[in-house]
């Protein structure tokens, strides 16, 4: 039986909707668990909803409703967020569930059997928004430590876990197991945090305070402190979850995803829990970093928080996906910012690997309809073994090694690396060059062979960060991939696609974003001004201007259109096509002076015909009656390139 991947995210709160701190994790675990199952592991994914203690018993008491009605109300929304994402959790667990409580009393009555649990007299600092006793030398001027809310003092009597007795041989766990918590910044802050005592932990409430959880079953006057009820998920699940539940199969988890704020609970709660049961640890605890927005913490109150459904339903699921996983290194925090978001779109999603899936498709199918391209041994160059080389390495080598470290913006980087190369291989070979000459034909059907080849390994890769996105590249490309199956189980051959694939031209993989947008709940509306003046009728917005389509292009032919001193015809390449342009620079240039330039186009114009010849766009040029000279570019740029 292959090995068992058992992966978690935190059970979320079901006191709001779902924000950008819930979407990141879920996509985080969801693509791992992509991975492994395309590699050919088992793999349990599992989340789901954290619903009980005085965080949700408040949001549903200022509701108006039960908290059960509150939590129902407010499961859907996560469940779709889910879907639309394309998240493919295969459980999905809520702390309602009776066999989930049932499994949180059974623990409890086992500790306390074996004496872990004891009762108590305290008196503490309480903070009603984290839920927890600070000690007298925690407190911060009279606020929590952790959230500065005002923190009140109280007195009770209630359950404790003797969490002490396990400080030592954590600590120890810890030290002899490198990839226990990770990364290592984490690590060692938790080894720093156990440096100090390590207190007993109160997992009892009083039903007089809080009667919102699950009842203990020694005692009917207590409810069970929220962490304890909610870390048993990762086991009480995998009891009647999977399709074949079994602890033995299951555990240990491979990876519990957490955010940074909950890792210490993690870490030190639920490990001395696990001791205390004697049920072996999990292998890694993951703890990544938080997002801001635009430089500034998310709060609801700064209106700032990104709500993923805005984002999903304006730029895609698998683009915001993309974006969470490749701008910060998982572990570290970083900034939601628009221009960074937008940037990536453009630069990486729609010139990048939708230009190389568009610009290979548009050319096997003009230049091989209805089959597919085959490779002549002959006509293979170093240009072809060295992308091969690249291609190969990326599957079989680099991301087995970034997967296995949890470093998704490398394997983006490495993936994005072979999207370049294959872009740079199109410019460098011109397939639309090649289609001209019949001599040309074998190393033309070797080079978009190749392209092709590079496009079916860069599917596979973007399968698990962009399912939606490889299985429309898969479609376009002709490739019968049924990714719910183990596709790279076994190692994959260059040279292996499907020959014979017909390819099929399909809409563009990512559309440009042309207008600054605020992906977020918080629109900012667009500033009244009290008096427009003149000038400002004639200048235009920044849309208005992006709506022109500005490309680097090269000019490959020009010839004198018969009749006319001023205009040419020429024939330019666009790096996704070919295009004939009639450009009234006659009387400046002879078609001798410019073949061969590189310059700007305006790609987007209506056709027109000019003295009977189509012109489908036209070339920048300064001068108002006379032409004074072209514009070009003072870097060596690829063609194609947009131009703003
Ligand atoms: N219910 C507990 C977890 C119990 S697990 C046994 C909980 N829930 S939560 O809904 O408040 O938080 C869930 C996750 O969201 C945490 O991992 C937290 O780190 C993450 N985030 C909340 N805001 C975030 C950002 N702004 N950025 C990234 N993640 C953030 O805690």
């Amino acid at each position: 039986m292959s090995k068992p991947f058992y992966i978690t995210t935190p059970i979320y709160y079901v006191n709001d909707v779902p924000h950008i701190g819930h979407a990141y994790t879920t996509i985080a675990a969801d693509v791992l668990a992509r991975w492994h199952r395309l590699i050919g592991e088992e793999v349990f994914f599992l989340t789901g909803l954290d619903e009980h203690g005085q965080k949700v018993q408040q949001a549903a008491a200022k509701a108006g409703v039960s908290p059960q009605e509150h939590c129902d109300g407010l499961t859907p929304q996560f469940q779709t967020l889910w879907q639309k994402l394309g998240i493919s959790n295969d459980g999905f667990i809520r702390t309602t569930d009776a066999r989930h409580q049932a499994v949180v009393q059974r623990f409890l009555q086992e500790l306390y059997d074996k004496q872990f649990i004891y009762r108590a007299e305290y008196t503490g600092w309480y903070c009603t928004f984290d839920e927890r006793f600070w000690t007298e030398k925690d407190v911060d001027n009279g606020r929590c430590p952790d959230c500065q809310r005002p923190v009140e003092q109280l007195s009770e009597s209630n359950y404790f876990f003797r969490m002490s007795q396990f400080q030592q041989r954590l600590f120890d766990h810890i030290e002899a197991n490198p990839s226990f918590i990770r990364p290592e910044s984490r690590r060692n802050e938790v080894l720093g945090f156990l440096q100090k005592p390590l207190e007993d932990l109160s997992i009892s409430r009083p039903k007089s305070r809080l009667s919102w959880g699950i009842e203990l079953p020694f005692d009917a006057d207590y409810v069970t402190y929220v962490w304890f009820d909610a870390l048993v998920n990762y086991i009480s699940g995998l009891e009647y979850l999977p399709p074949r539940p079994s602890l033995d199969r299951w555990w240990p988890a491979t990876v519990h995803l957490v955010g940074k704020d909950i890792l210490t609970t993690h870490a030190v709660y639920w490990s001395t829990m696990l001791m205390a049961l004697e049920i072996p640890l999990p292998h890694t605890i993951f703890a990544h970093g938080w997002w801001t927005m635009d430089g500034e913490k998310m709060s609801k109150s700064r209106g700032n928080v990104v709500d993923p459904y805005a984002v999903i339903d304006r730029f895609g699921a698998d683009a915001f996906r993309y974006f969470l996983l490749r701008e910060i290194p998982f572990g570290q925090d970083g900034d939601f910012s628009h221009e960074s978001f937008i940037g990536r779109i453009n630069g990486e999603l729609a010139n990048g690997l939708g230009n190389l899936l568009s610009r290979t498709v548009t050319m096997i199918q003009r230049c091989c309809p209805g089959t597919a391209p085959t490779p002549d041994p002959s006509a293979v160059t170093g240009l072809e073994t060295d992308l091969q080389a690249a291609a190969e390495s990326l599957i079989q080598k680099t991301l087995p090694h970034h997967f296995q470290r949890i470093e998704f913006n490398r394997t983006l980087e490495a993936i994005w690396g072979l999207v370049q190369l294959g872009n740079q291989y199109i410019d460098k070979t011109a397939p639309w060059v090649l289609a001209k000459n019949p001599d040309d034909a074998k190393r033309l059907q070797t080079v978009l062979f190749h392209a092709a080849e590079t496009l079916r390994f860069l599917c596979l890769a973007a399968y698990p960060f962009m399912p939606n996105t490889a299985r429309e590249m898969a479609r376009q490309l002709g490739l019968p991939y049924d990714f719910s199956q183990a596709l790279l189980k076994d190692p994959i051959a260059w040279g292996a696609g499907e020959s014979g694939a017909t390819v099929v031209k399909g809409k563009a993989l990512f559309p440009r974003v042309d207008a600054p947008a605020t992906p977020s709940s918080a629109q900012p509306q667009p500033k009244s001004s009290a008096s427009t003046s003149k000038a400002e009728d004639t200048l235009i917005g920044i849309q208005d201007f992006q709506r022109v389509e500005l490309k680097v292009a090269k000019i490959l032919t020009a010839e004198r259109i018969p009749k006319s001193s001023k205009l040419l015809k020429l024939q330019v390449d666009l790096g996704t096509e070919q295009r004939q342009i009639v450009a009234g620079i006659g009387k400046k240039y002879g078609p001798e002076d410019i073949v061969g330039k590189t310059i700007v186009v305006v790609a987007n114009l209506k056709p027109a015909k000019l003295m009977g010849v189509e012109s489908q766009g036209m070339v920048l040029a300064a001068g108002d009656e006379e032409v004074q000279g072209l514009v070009t570019l003072q870097e060596e740029t690829e063609i194609g390139t947009r131009v703003k």
